[in-house]
């Protein structure tokens, strides 16, 4: 099956994502700049970075290398566009979080934000595991369903709506079962809600101190 990620004009997904009704724009980027806060990483990767919400969060922080990863090179162009020459330690990388990635050079802090809900959790998670430094810190943040809102929240921008076919809320007890078996445990745990009313379910995992955490396999 075709994935719609890779027909959705940037435009359409930035101009929804930041409108008032929405506002998960605004939550995700003050989010990753609270990370960067409470972790105090010197490498990040913003991991579904779309065109780059929230790198802007590093601009008066000490972050001497970015990692944005995207499955969409259209979106990584611009993010390249806007952030090249402000930030000398910017990388795009173009990689399907959903299938095995090739080996990249660990960061302290993986942020990904709204993209566990459109990949098969346990092979992500284990990327994610493998993109993280042994001492840095995953942040994860996935939407929690509720009554009275819809999986893509209704606006003029009609185009978001193919993303309803292939978006699967994640719980919050597979986000723990999974994350465990790939050898992540959890150290923070908050939930907060966007302007326009949704929920979402902030995680932050370290990877787990015992070597061979029970279930971990590689696949
Ligand atoms: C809901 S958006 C993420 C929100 C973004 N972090 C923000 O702040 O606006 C999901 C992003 O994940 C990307 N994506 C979807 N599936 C992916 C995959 N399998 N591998 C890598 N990126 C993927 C999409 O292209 C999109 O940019």
């Amino acid at each position: 099956m075709d994935n719609p990620w890779l027909e959705l004009p940037l435009q359409d997904y930035e101009s929804h994502m930041s409108q008032p009704a929405v506002g998960q724009a605004q939550l995700l980027s003050s989010l990753f700049g609270q990370s960067i806060d409470r972790f105090q990483p010197r490498s990040v990767a913003l991991v579904g970075c779309a065109g780059g919400n929230g790198i802007e969060q590093t601009a008066s922080r000490p972050i001497e290398r970015l990692v944005a990863l995207d499955i969409n090179a259209a979106y990584l162009a611009v993010v390249s566009d806007r952030w090249k020459a402000a930030l000398g330690g910017l990388e795009t990388v173009c990689a399907d979080l959903g299938t095995k990635m090739p080996a990249l050079k660990p960061v302290d802090l993986a942020f990904a934000g709204l993209i566990l809900e459109y990949v098969p959790l346990e092979r992500a998670l284990a990327n994610l595991a493998d993109l993280v430094h042994p001492s840095g810190v995953l942040v994860t943040v996935v939407q929690l369903p509720g009554a009275g809102h819809q999986k893509v929240s209704p606006s003029p921008y009609t185009s978001l709506q193919s993303l309803a076919t292939v978006m699967n809320f994640v719980e919050r007890s597979a986000l723990l079962d999974t994350a465990a078996r790939v050898g992540l445990e959890p150290i923070h745990e908050a939930c907060h809600v966007a302007s326009g009313g949704k929920e979402f379910l902030e995680f932050s995992f370290q990877k787990a101190t015992s070597p061979n955490p029970p279930g971990h396999h590689a696949c």
